[in-house]
């Protein structure tokens, strides 16, 4: 949308982080407005104050809010209601506003699940989940619907430990990732994200034993752990597929319509490429 064509009927979406600048959101979001012709933009909104933002959101009626790093647990008591299944997962990452409600959602869930299964079926398959974070909590809840089998990897053990009960799987310490194998590893570290792209949480030979790795990072499209792994013939999948399959479940939350999914995954690569070649110069 051009700001030409906002006018006082513009609806206001948008993302809460801290930080929110690098985010792909707004560009996924606004395509998808674009192409299915609705008066309605989304922004990134830099956020200090999780509860003022809430009273913000509420007074000016914004209809709908991604939400991001550090906010997705924290934002849980100031909103009216919870889904089933964010409630399980333990955190939030969308938020819709009607007839003065705020409901919490988790589509992080959906996106990592849509995005493994268009590489292999989760159903009996054995997976070594590495971390303990938010994203990992959306992870393990995936793998167990579908019917996997998920390991718990983690640097610190309590909260492997905790998330372990919480999910019923087996946790081993991150040192004795080494006696693992599976037919998938996902990383849910932010290990090797942009600017560390020098890092990678595994040694690589431990990657022969794994047929396929998932790194749900994104930026770089191909981290160390994904060159590692295509370098010992795993299939290397990265995190952008997560990402647009999270985005287009929160749309469909909020409008009640279908995005332009590969289009959307079109936009984040293209823009990803763009700014490796940057970082590259
Ligand atoms: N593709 C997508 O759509 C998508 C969606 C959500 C998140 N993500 C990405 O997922 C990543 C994690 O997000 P999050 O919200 O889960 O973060 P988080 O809640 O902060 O959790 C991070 C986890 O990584 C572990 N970790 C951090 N630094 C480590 C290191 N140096 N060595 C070993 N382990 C380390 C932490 O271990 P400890 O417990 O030991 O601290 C923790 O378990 C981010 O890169 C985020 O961008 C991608």
């Amino acid at each position: 949308m051009f700001t030409s064509e906002i006018d006082a009927k513009t609806q206001i979406y948008g993302i809460i982080g801290n930080p929110v600048e690098h985010s792909m959101s707004p560009l996924i979001h606004n395509l998808a407005f674009r192409r299915l012709g609705m008066n309605a933009v989304y922004l990134p909104f830099l956020v200090q104050d999780i509860k003022g933002a809430i009273y913000g959101i509420r007074a000016f009626q914004i209809r709908g809010m991604s939400i991001t790093i550090p906010f997705k647990t924290e934002i849980i008591k100031y909103i009216d209601e919870i889904d089933d299944t964010a409630r399980a997962i333990g955190a939030i990452n969308t938020i819709r506003f009607t007839e003065d409600r705020i409901t919490g959602f988790n589509t992080d869930w959906l996106g990592v699940v849509r995005s493994i299964q268009e590489f292999l079926p989760i159903k009996d398959r054995k997976f070594v989940v590495l971390g303990a974070g938010g994203a990992a909590r959306a992870v393990l809840f995936g793998l167990k619907k579908e019917g996997g089998n998920p390991i718990i990897v983690n640097r610190t053990p309590a909260k492997g430990e905790m998330l372990s009960r919480e999910f019923e799987c087996p946790f081993f310490p991150l040192n004795q990732i080494d006696d693992l194998q599976g037919d998938c590893l996902i990383n849910t570290t932010p290990v090797g994200m942009f600017p560390d792209i020098d890092k990678s949480p595994v040694p690589g030979k431990v990657l022969s034993r794994f047929g396929f790795v998932l790194d749900i990072i994104y930026n770089p499209l191909k981290t160390k752990l994904l060159k590692e792994a295509e370098k010992r013939g795993a299939v290397a999948i990265n995190g952008v597929k997560m990402f647009v399959y999270q985005g287009a479940e929160q749309f469909k939350a909020w409008t009640g319509k279908e995005p332009p999914v590969k289009e959307m995954e079109n936009a984040v690569l293209k823009q990803l490429s763009i700014r490796s070649i940057k970082s590259e110069k």
